[in-house]
C-alpha cells in the first residue's frame, strides 16, 4: 500500500495553512482611483459598483479610505471636463490628474502613485493616441505620451504606466523622465495588454469608447501568447521597470510565461469587467463574492504575479489579514 496519503496535509486549518504554497501580502495590491475634473465630486460610479468618482480636492478621502484598509498603492486615472484631438487635457500642467496627485501627496505623502499614462481619456474620438483618417499614429503619438509621464511626475507621481500599446513608448519615456531629472521613477509598462471585451465597464467609467473602429491595430490578439513574450522583451529592453499582464483571468497563462521569460516583477490587472462578472454572479446568488474574489486573486499570484491591481484592493487587504 503506497503510504503517502495527501490528505494529512488537508486535515485541519492550521496544517494547511502552514503547507500553504501561494502566501500573499497587501502590499502588492494596487487601487484603481478615477479622479473627474471639477471640484466637491464624490459621486457613485454605476458600473463599477463600490467605487466612486472623486474631484482633486475630494480623492484624499478616497486616499484615506485606502491607507485605512491597509492598500499603500494606487492606480490613478483622469476623467477631463474638455476633450480634444491632441488630447491636450493629458499633459496639462494643471490637468485633473496633475491636480488629483498633489492634492494627495499634500495630505498622504506615503501613498504611492502610479498613474496610467494614455490618451483615451482625453482625446475627443476615444483612441489611445494621435489619429489621421482612420488610422492610429505610432511614432506622432511618442511625444504626446513622454509628456504626458512627465508632467504627473512632476506633479508628485511615484511611478509612470503606460497603457497606450504604442511601439517605443517606453523608450521615449524613459528617455524624457531621464532628461529631466527622474531617471529614478519607474516606469511600469503596460507590456502585454490584450484587446479585449473585458474593458467595457472601464470605457464606460472614463468615457474611453472609441468614435470609430477599435482598438485592435494597436492592443494585442488574444489567440497569441509568444506575442506575448515579443512585448515583454522588448519593453524590458527600451528600459521598463515592472511587466504588466492585462487582463488577468483569462491570462493566467500568459502571467505564467511572461514571468518565466524575464526577469522583472510582473503586475497583472484584474479588470473592470472581471470584477463586473463577480459582482453580477454574487447578485443573482449564483456564488459567493468573497469567497470567489479570494479565489480568484490566489490563481492569479499562483500564476506568477507579484503586483495585482483590483477594484476589489480594499477587501482582498482585509481578506489577507484574515489569512483567507
Ligand atoms: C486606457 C486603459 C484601459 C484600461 C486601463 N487603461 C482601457 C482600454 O484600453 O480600453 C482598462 C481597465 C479596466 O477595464 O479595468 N488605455
Ligand atoms: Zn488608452
Amino acid at each position: 500500500m503506497n503510504s503517502i496519503r495527501p490528505r494529512r496535509l488537508r486535515e485541519n486549518e492550521n496544517i494547511r495553512k502552514l503547507t500553504r504554497e501561494t502566501r500573499v501580502s497587501a502590499s502588492s495590491l494596487v487601487l484603481p482611483v478615477f479622479i473627474k475634473e471639477g471640484s466637491g465630486i464624490k459621486e457613485e460610479i454605476k458600473s463599477l459598483e463600490g467605487h466612486y468618482y472623486y474631484s482633486p480636492d475630494n480623492v484624499p478621502y478616497a486616499i484615506e479610505d485606502a491607507l485605512n484598509y491597509g492598500v499603500r498603492s494606487v492606480l490613478i486615472f483622469g476623467i477631463p471636463k474638455e476633450k480634444d484631438v491632441l488630447a491636450s487635457g493629458a499633459y496639462a500642467e494643471n490637468g485633473v490628474v496633475q491636480q488629483g496627485i498633489k492634492a494627495i501627496k499634500t495630505r498622504f505623502p506615503e501613498m504611492m502613485i502610479i498613474t496610467d499614462v494614455c490618451l483615451c481619456e482625453y482625446t475627443s474620438n476615444g483612441h489611445c493616441g494621435m489619429v489621421s483618417g482612420n488610422k492610429i499614429l505610432n511614432d506622432e503619438t511618442l511625444p504626446y505620451l513622454a509628456k504626458t509621464a512627465l508632467s504627473h511626475v512632476i506633479a508628485g507621481a511615484d511611478v509612470v504606466a503606460p497603457s497606450d500599446m504604442m511601439d517605443f513608448r517606453v523608450k521615449a519615456i524613459r528617455e524624457c523622465l531621464d532628461q529631466n531629472g527622474f531617471s529614478d521613477k519607474p516606469i511600469m509598462s503596460y507590456a502585454v495588454k490584450y484587446a479585449s471585451s473585458f474593458y467595457g465597464p472601464f470605457r464606460d467609467v472614463v468615457g474611453s469608447t472609441p468614435a470609430f473602429g477599435d482598438r485592435k491595430s494597436y492592443q494585442m490578439d488574444y489567440h497569441n501568447i509568444r506575442e506575448a513574450i515579443k512585448e515583454a522583451l522588448l519593453d524590458v529592453d527600451e528600459g521598463a521597470d515592472i511587466l504588466m499582464v492585462k487582463p488577468a483571468l483569462s491570462y493566467l497563462d500568459v502571467i505564467k510565461e511572461v514571468k518565466a521569460n524575464t526577469n522583472l516583477p510582473i503586475a497583472a490587472y484584474s479588470v473592470s469587467g472581471e470584477y463586473g462578472m463577480i459582482k453580477a454572479a454574487a447578485k443573482a446568488g449564483l456564488i459567493n463574492e468573497y469567497a470567489v474574489m479570494c479565489e480568484s486573486a490566489v490563481g492569479i499570484y499562483r500564476a506568477g504575479a507579484d503586483i495585482l491591481i483590483t477594484y476589489y484592493a480594499r477587501e482582498l487587504s482585509d481578506a489577507i489579514k484574515k489569512g483567507d
